[in-house]
C-alpha cells in the first residue's frame, strides 16, 4: 500500500526555533513521518518576502535543518530539503500566479494584516504572492494532507481552489489537498504575554523559549514567566492563562496529563512548579542542542545530506511541473 503524501514547512527566519514550533510542528511531524510519505521543507523562498541578510539566511537555513533532524525528523524516512534547492517551486508559482485573481489574493487575511503593518511602500509583490508560492509547494508533490495551524487554513483553501481551477482548465494535473488542522491544545503562548502566540518573530524575546538557548537562560525565562496573584496550579485558560500555558508546555514535554501535574503541585507554590517545568524543558532541549551543535560542526556533511534530499524532492516535483507545463502549452 502506498502511504499518504504529506507536506509541511517552516521559514528559516531565526537561528533558533521556539518551543511553539517544537510542540505545534516538529513533534507532530516526527509522528507523521512514520505513517506518511512526508516532505518537510525549509522554506527560504518564503523567508525573503521580508528582507533577509544573505549570510544570516544561509546560516539560519542550516540551523533550521539541524534542528529538524535533532528533534527527530529522519532524513532517510522523510524528505527534508531546502525549498530554493528545487527550482520547480518558483516555476510552478509563476504559472499559478497567472490563474490567481488580484481580488482573491487581496482577501488573504495574513497579507492584509502584514501589509497593513508594513505600509504599502514597504509591502512587496512577493509578500502578496506568498500564498501562491505556498500553493505551488503543496501541489508539486501531489500532496494529500497539509498539517497546519488554524492561521494557514485560508491558504490551503486557496491552494485547493487553484488546483481545481487548473485541473478544469487544462485537464487533471493536481491532487486536491486537505488541511489537517493541528488541534488548538498544542498552541503555545508567550511567557510574558500569555494571550498572544509565542513566535520566532515576536518583537520582544523575553517570553520566547528558544530550542537552542543555554539551559540556564531557558530556566531563568521560565522562572520569570507571568502567572497571577491568586496562586494554585490549576488549568483555567480564561482566568489563569499564564499557568494554563505553562501546564500545556509541561504536559507535552513530560508526556504527562494536565491532571497528574495539577495533583503533583496541589498546595505548592508557582516557584516549585516552574522549577519542575524548567528541568523538563532544559533536559529535552539540552539533548537537542547538543545534537544541533554536532551537526553544525560539520556543515559539509549537512549540506551533502540536504543536497541528496533536494534531489529526491526534485525528482517528484519535476514530474508534476513537466505535466503542468506541457498542458499549458510550454
Ligand atoms: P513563528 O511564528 O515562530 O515564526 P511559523 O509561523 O514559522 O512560526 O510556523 C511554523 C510552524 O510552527 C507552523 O506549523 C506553526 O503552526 C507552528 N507554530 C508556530 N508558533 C506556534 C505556537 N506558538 N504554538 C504552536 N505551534 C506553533
Ligand atoms: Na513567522
Amino acid at each position: 500500500m502506498t502511504k499518504t503524501r504529506l507536506y509541511s514547512g517552516m521559514q528559516p527566519s531565526a537561528d533558533s526555533l521556539q518551543i511553539g514550533n517544537y510542540i505545534g510542528a516538529l513533534l507532530n511531524w516526527k509522528k507523521l513521518q512514520q505513517t506518511h510519505d512526508a516532505f518537510f521543507s525549509i522554506v527560504d523562498l518564503h523567508a525573503i518576502t521580508v528582507a533577509q541578510d544573505p549570510a544570516k539566511l544561509r546560516e539560519n537555513t542550516r540551523a533550521t535543518a539541524a534542528q529538524y533532524i535533532a528533534a527527530g525528523i529522519d532524513p532517510s524516512a522523510s524528505t527534508l530539503y531546502v525549498q530554493s534547492h528545487v527550482a520547480a517551486h518558483a516555476q510552478l508559482a509563476w504559472a499559478l500566479n497567472t490563474l490567481t485573481g488580484f481580488g482573491e489574493a487581496s482577501r488573504m487575511t495574513q497579507f492584509k494584516d502584514k501589509s497593513l503593518k508594513q505600509g504599502a511602500d514597504a509591502t512587496t509583490v512577493g509578500l502578496f504572492a506568498y500564498p501562491v508560492l505556498m500553493a505551488a509547494d503543496i501541489l508539486l508533490f501531489q500532496t494529500e494532507i497539509v498539517p497546519v495551524g488554524e492561521d494557514q487554513r485560508q491558504h490551503v483553501e486557496l491552494t485547493r481552489d487553484l488546483a481545481a481551477r487548473f485541473n478544469s482548465r487544462f485537464g487533471d494535473t493536481f491532487t486536491i489537498p486537505e488541511a489537517s488542522i493541528i488541534r488548538d491544545t498544542a498552541k503555545i503562548y508567550d511567557l510574558q504575554n500569555p494571550t498572544s502566540k509565542m513566535s520566532k518573530s515576536a518583537e520582544s524575546h523575553a517570553g520566547v523559549i528558544w530550542m537552542l538557548d543555554e539551559p540556564k537562560v531557558t530556566a531563568k525565562k521560565i522562572m520569570r514567566a507571568v502567572t497571577d496573584a491568586e496562586g494554585g496550579v490549576v488549568f483555567d485558560r480564561e482566568n489563569k492563562p499564564g499557568v494554563a500555558n505553562l501546564l500545556t508546555i509541561y504536559s507535552v514535554m513530560a508526556e504527562r496529563s494536565i491532571q497528574s501535574l495539577e495533583d503533583e503541585y496541589a498546595g505548592k507554590g508557582y516557584g516549585d512548579f516552574k522549577k519542575g517545568l524548567a528541568e523538563v524543558v532544559t533536559e529535552t532541549f539540552g539533548t537537542i542542542r547538543g545534537r544541533v551543535l554536532e551537526l553544525l560542526d560539520d556543515p559539509a556533511e549537512l549540506d551533502r545530506l540536504l543536497a541528496a534530499n533536494a534531489d529526491r524532492a526534485a525528482a517528484v516535483a519535476d514530474v508534476t511541473l513537466a505535466g503542468a507545463f506541457d498542458r499549458m502549452g510550454f
